[in-house]
Parts: C-alpha cells; structure tokens; sequence
C-alpha cells in the first residue's frame, strides 16, 4: 500500500509526461473481487484510518431522485480508483459529494482523511481538486491567465512558479499565451488538468476525463494519469470506458445507482469470467436437469441453444472432465466443452442491465 498522502511539490514534472505503455501497478487492494451486497461483502479490508476516500452507506437524493443510494467503498492513498457506470449512473454526483459542492442525504465519508462536514468543507477541498467533465475554462482568457485566476481564487503562494510546473507536467507550455478557445478539445482537458493540479491535491477527481477525445488525446491523459499515479496522487476517476478502466486503475468500482462490484480489474475477470462451462451436443439432452443436477461441481445450467447448454460452475477445469464421463456414460454424443469467457463488458452489462431497463421502462 502506498501509505502517505500526495504532493506535486516533488514532482519533476517535465519528465512525468513520457511514460508510455506501462501497465497499472500499485497499492494492493483487497485480494477478492466483491459483489456488493453479499453476505460478508464489505469493499476492502483498509482500517478506516487507512483510507484517502472512504464512504460509508452514502445516499444522495434530488427530490424523489435518487442519484446514488448506500454506497460504500474505500479508496487507499495512492490508488488510481475507477467508477464506472452507464449515464445517470451518479458518477457525477458522487465527486460532487465527496469535492465538497454538494451534501450527502445520508450516510458517512471521509476525503483526504478529512470527515465530510460541512465545517469541513474548506480543509477538504484545500487538499483535493476536482477535474470536472467539462473543463469551464474561460475561453476568451488565455491558459496563462485562466491559471493566474484560478491560482488567486485558491490563494495559492508562489502561482507563476506553480503555473509553469503546471503546464510544463500536461505538455501545455508552448501555448501557455493562446486564448482558451483557440485550443483543440484535447489541448483544453490538459489545460483543465493543469488547473486541478495548481494547488498540489493529494486527491484528484477526475470526472470523464477523456470524454470526448480521439485515440491520441486519450492516450496523452492516460499517460498524464499514469504520471500522477507514479508520484503517489489518490485518483479518482470515473468512466464508462471499460478499457480505460482496465489500463488505469487498480481497483474498479461498478455504480448503477447503487454499487454491484468492488474489485481489481484482473481479478474481475478471473473470478467473474470463467465460471461458465458450454456444452454442446449433436441432439438435444431428454432429461438436462437429471444430467447436470446430480453433478455436485455444476451450481446451475441453461439451454442457449439447441444442443448447447451453458453450465453455471465453481470451478472449470476440475467440472469439465466430469461432465464428459457422465454424458459419455449416458451414450450422449458431445461436440464440444469449453470454458466460455465472457469479456469484462458482458459482465458489466449484466450487472447494470436490469438497473438500465427499469429506469428505461
Ligand atoms: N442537480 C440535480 N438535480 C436533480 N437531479 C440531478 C441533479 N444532478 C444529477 N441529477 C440526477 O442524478 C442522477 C445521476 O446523475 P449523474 O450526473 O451523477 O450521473 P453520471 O453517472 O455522472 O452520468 P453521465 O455518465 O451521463 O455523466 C441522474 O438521474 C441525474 O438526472
Ligand atoms: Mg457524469
């Protein structure tokens, strides 16, 4: 676990932009992947004293709105946390919760080791910064100046120095004297990336941050993140990018209004993936459920097809061989078993699936 909070007042920044292609590492989170809401499930095994982020059965509503309901996770110093979700999952909501601009309706949190209060407000967000999903730059200002007036509005000390640092860390130093508007929407994310990291947050939330662009801006914020990442900065970030999710964070929440998943991303698909074994036979089984029902290894089975049957196992490679012998034993033909690998997105579709089509409904 990386255990101290973040500061960009180390940071080399003009060398922290060239680390390409290099795969998340970091922090260790918890050794499970948790469906939420299972029996013994809480979100991570970090004593709460451990936390950048924690939340505690937080709920915020709008009216009869529920925008999120009794989520709770925890985030660990260091850790690139993902949040992923469909649109109105509440991804927005929450980092407005937790950045402090809007109040929780229930429920607990702590941000950058600081409760959420309130009267806590101030301390919290001088160590925390927000990206949000439309960067608000002025556009008639240039970047410099759009910097200079968010460094006045912080009260932050030394802001020309911090500025440079700033744009030199996001690749922005040659257009510091542009106006905003004459910037492509890739080169105004890393301008409003410049702007969440003026006054050195321990945590950043980032909302979307790649919303919006091409392959080869998308690729510069990964690195950009991957930069930040090294230098030890808590990042939250949420997406409805599963890749991007998977390349950058070390542990990935799944939010549909309320929270269905906390876990690693290859620990998603390891334990989520490959519980499923496919069966096909070259006429349709008499009795399916007298087959793979006295099987003790097989915890459930459908048909998909004709002739092909998805069995529903704890383990793959030990359940394959005895399904073979018992239908061989029973003279079934058998075309096929295979392991069928879901991807990572049909399991998230699984997951939000219902959610989606009730509010849809
Ligand atoms: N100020 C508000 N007043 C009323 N309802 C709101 C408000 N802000 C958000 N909501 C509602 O809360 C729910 C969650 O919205 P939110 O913006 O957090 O979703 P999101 O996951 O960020 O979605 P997206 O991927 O589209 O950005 C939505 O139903 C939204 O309409
Ligand atoms: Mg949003």
């Amino acid at each position: 676990m990386v255990s101290t909070p973040a500061s960009l007042t180390d940071v080399e920044v003009s060398s922290s932009i060239n680390l390409v292609g290099r795969a998340p590492s970091g922090p260790d989170g918890p050794r499970t992947v948790e469906r939420v809401g299972e029996p013994g499930g809480s979100c991570t095994d970090m004593s709460r004293s451990d936390g950048a982020i924690i939340v505690e059965h937080l709920t915020k509503r709008f009216g009869d709105r529920v925008a999120f309901d009794d989520v709770s996770f925890d985030v660990g110093y260091g850790e690139v946390f993902g949040f992923l979700g469909p649109n109105g999952a509440g991804k927005t909501t929450m980092v407005r919760t937790l950045g402090t601009l809007i109040a929780p309706t229930s429920g607990a949190a702590t941000v950058a080791g600081i409760e959420l209060r309130p009267e806590n407000g101030p301390a919290i967000r001088s160590r925390i910064s927000i990206m949000p999903e439309f960067p608000g730059l002025y556009l008639r200002l240039t970047v410099a100046e759009n910097l200079e007036l968010f460094a006045r509005l912080y009260r932050l000390s030394d802001p020309q120095y911090r500025i440079e640092r700033v744009l030199r860390a996001v690749n922005l130093i040659d257009r510091t004297n542009d106006l905003c508007r004459s910037l492509s929407k890739g080169l105004r994310q890393r301008a409003a990336l410049a702007r969440a990291l003026l006054s050195d947050p321990a945590v950043l939330f980032l909302d979307e941050p790649t919303s919006g662009l091409d392959p080869v801006a998308t690729r510069e914020v990964h690195e950009l993140i991957t930069a930040l990442e090294d230098r030890g900065v808590t990042i939250f970030l949420t997406t409805h990018r599963l890749e991007e999710a998977e390349r950058l964070c070390h542990r990935v929440a799944i939010l549909s209004t309320t929270l269905r998943l906390v876990g690693r991303p290859l620990e998603l698909r390891q334990q989520l993936l490959t519980r499923n074994l496919d069966v096909r036979t070259r006429t349709d089984l008499d009795d399916p459920g007298k087959m793979f029902g006295g099987l003790v290894d097989v915890e459930g089975w459908e048909q998909v097809l004709p002739g092909l049957y998805r069995l529903t196992v704890v383990d793959p490679d030990a359940t394959a061989p005895v399904v073979a012998r018992t239908l061989v034993g029973a003279g079934v033909d058998i075309l096929s078993i295979a392991e069928s690998r879901r991807s990572l997105e049909d399991v998230y579709l699984e997951l939000i699936d219902e959610d989606v089509e009730v509010k849809r409904r």
